[in-house]
Parts: C-alpha cells; structure tokens; sequence
C-alpha cells in the first residue's frame, strides 16, 4: 500500500492525541521491527508496519471502559479499534484481518503461525526491556 508508514503514523498520533509516551513506544516497536524485517523473509511488509504502529490501542478503550489495563484487555479491546482506523485508509481488507488477529494475540502464547506475529512479539519483547517493563 502506498505511503503505508506514514498513513498509519498519522492514525497512531490522531487517536493517541497528547499520550506521547504510547506514540513513542509504537514508534520505538516500529523501529525493532524494521530491523528485525532485514534479517526475515516471507513477511507482508504493509502487515507488519500496521500490527507495529498499531499493536497497543487498545489501552486507551481499555482504560476508558475498565480503569485499567493488561495484556488480555489489551487483546480484547485493541482489534476493532484497529480495523476501524484501518479501514478508514482503505488498507486492505484481507490484510485488515490478519492485523487484528495479530493485535488480539499480541500478549499470549501464538495461536496463529504468522511470521508478522512473532516479528511483533520480538520488537515489543525488546522495547519492554529497554523501558524496563
Ligand atoms: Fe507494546
């Protein structure tokens, strides 16, 4: 998809507003995950841009909704909000499911064999570290 990065950078910043530690941490993930992509073959690059920029929106309803937020909430609640933002770009929508699947497995042992998902779970595993998770 033309100009994916940049048209999901700019959903990310819209819907996470003034929160610029969650921003910083997208971008800080899509940075691993651009490296982690260099040394990987048979990844779906758009896929991996938007599971990267996208995989934690859902600790904004989460918190909303809840007061609070984990792994698990996370998982339920970030999805349809990523395919709605998603859709309102026109990103593909095969590629929209395979995204939300990946966002509602982000945080649990992988019931999907996608490379996409472990490169995600390999850059956030390293961020987490690096902000001392
Ligand atoms: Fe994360």
């Amino acid at each position: 998809m033309n100009h994916c990065k940049g048209k999901i950078a700019k959903l990310l910043v819209d819907y996470f507003r003034n929160d610029f530690r969650r921003i910083t941490h997208a971008l800080e993930v899509l940075k691993y995950a651009e490296q982690i992509m260099e040394n990987t073959r048979g990844y779906d690059y758009d896929i991996v841009i938007a599971a990267a920029l996208l995989h934690d929106v859902g600790i904004k309803p989460s918190e909303e909704i809840l007061g609070y937020n984990n792994g698990k909430t996370q998982e339920k609640y970030g999805p349809p909000v990523a395919e709605e933002l998603l859709k309102s770009i026109d990103f593909p929508r095969e590629k929209i499911t395979k995204v939300s699947e990946i966002i509602g497995n982000h945080h649990s042992p992988s019931r999907y064999d996608y490379v996409e998902l472990k490169i995600l779970k390999e850059a956030d595993r390293i961020v987490n570290k690096l902000e001392g998770d």
